[in-house]
């Protein structure tokens, strides 16, 4: 482990929200961003892995009063907020009223409600939707001026590889994390002028949300702090990476982008015929001469380019 230059990456005078702090890797974020300098507003609303409200006979009020007392006790500066990112702006309302400013967003917060498809009832779906994607749409949108406004903002959404790749009795968790990641690419797009850098990760790490997911001895090594170090390297102002996927779990850190096939064009005056489509399928599924279209426009530019065939 490198030590070095950990006086490099540091975040002093750096606000930085983070959702879900109270358990697994928002906790793991937090103490990690404290520990390097910065103020810290550790939102979490206390639920259990579900959504569902935590045992009302607890007497603390949040999970994230321990992630703060930690902090504190370290001799870092963080303070609690116990909203739902489904009012996300109210996080953002804190960290302003308390810190005056905001530079870095970690949305992190979430639920699974996991049911094959068709066991899956509107409420579970809806939850799911509304605490991942609206949440971090919320807490994004709303810090989002404020970043403008200062010319500068790092922000950080947490996918998973059931969006990437799918996974059994996850159609409600795999849509949300899949639609974070068209929400990174195009806030990546539009931050870009004012110096506001949104990238994304897909985890992998002990917490209750891999509960009976994974055996035990594997998952007791996949620390959740073998991942924060990536989400703070992201967020550092060194780091110019924008609109980025990366996986990361295990002590393993990797990009992810999209690959396209060379494909196979007819020319767009003629006539295309199903059985076209069926005799060219090995070419259109040919990945031998892959493409990795990086934004929209080249992704579009080889359909122009047919127009010519
Ligand atoms: N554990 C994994 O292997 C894994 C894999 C892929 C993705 N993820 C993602 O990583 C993130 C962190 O998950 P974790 O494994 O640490 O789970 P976790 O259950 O330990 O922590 C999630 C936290 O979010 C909080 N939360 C839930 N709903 C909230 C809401 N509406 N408002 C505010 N806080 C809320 C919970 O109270 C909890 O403390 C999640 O987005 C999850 O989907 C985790």
């Amino acid at each position: 482990m490198n030590n070095s230059t950990e006086n490099r990456y540091r975040f002093d005078g750096k606000v930085v929200v983070v959702t879900g702090a109270g358990n697994g890797l928002g906790r793991s974020h937090a103490k990690l961003f404290a520990s390097l300098g910065a103020r810290v507003v550790a939102n979490d609303l206390g639920v259990n892995r579900d959504g569902s409200a935590a045992d009302s006979s607890a007497i603390r009020q949040s999970p994230v009063d321990d992630t703060v007392a930690e902090i504190t006790a370290a001799g870092g500066l963080a303070v609690a907020n116990y909203d739902s990112v489904e009012v996300g702006e109210r996080i953002i309302e804190q960290a302003m009223d308390q810190f005056g400013q905001i530079d870095v967003v970690v949305n992190n917060a979430g639920i699974i409600r996991d049911k094959s498809f068709h066991k899956m009832e509107l409420e579970d779906w809806q939850l799911v939707q509304r605490v991942h994607l609206e949440g971090a749409y919320r807490v994004t949108r709303a810090a989002w001026p404020h970043l403008r406004d200062q010319g500068a903002g790092k922000v950080l959404f947490t996918a998973s590889a059931s969006g990437l790749y799918g996974n059994f009795g996850q159609a409600n968790y795999s849509a949300a994390k899949a639609g974070l990641f068209g929400l990174t690419r195009t806030l990546a797009v539009e931050g870009a002028a004012k110096n506001i850098q949104c990238n994304i990760i897909a985890p992998m790490l002990d917490s209750r949300m891999l509960e009976g997911l994974m055996p035990d001895e594997y998952r007791k090594q996949m620390k959740p702090e073998l991942v924060s170090p990536l989400a703070a390297f992201l967020c550092h102002d060194e780091c110019l990476e924008n609109g980025s996927l990366y996986e990361v779990g295990a002590g393993w850190y990797a990009k992810v982008r999209w690959q396209r096939s060379d494909g196979f064009g007819m020319p767009p005056a003629e006539e295309v015929s199903v059985a076209d489509i069926a005799e060219n399928w090995t070419a259109i599924n040919n990945f031998e001469q892959a493409h990795f279209p990086k934004d929209t426009l080249e992704a579009g530019s080889i359909m122009l380019q047919n127009l010519n065939r």
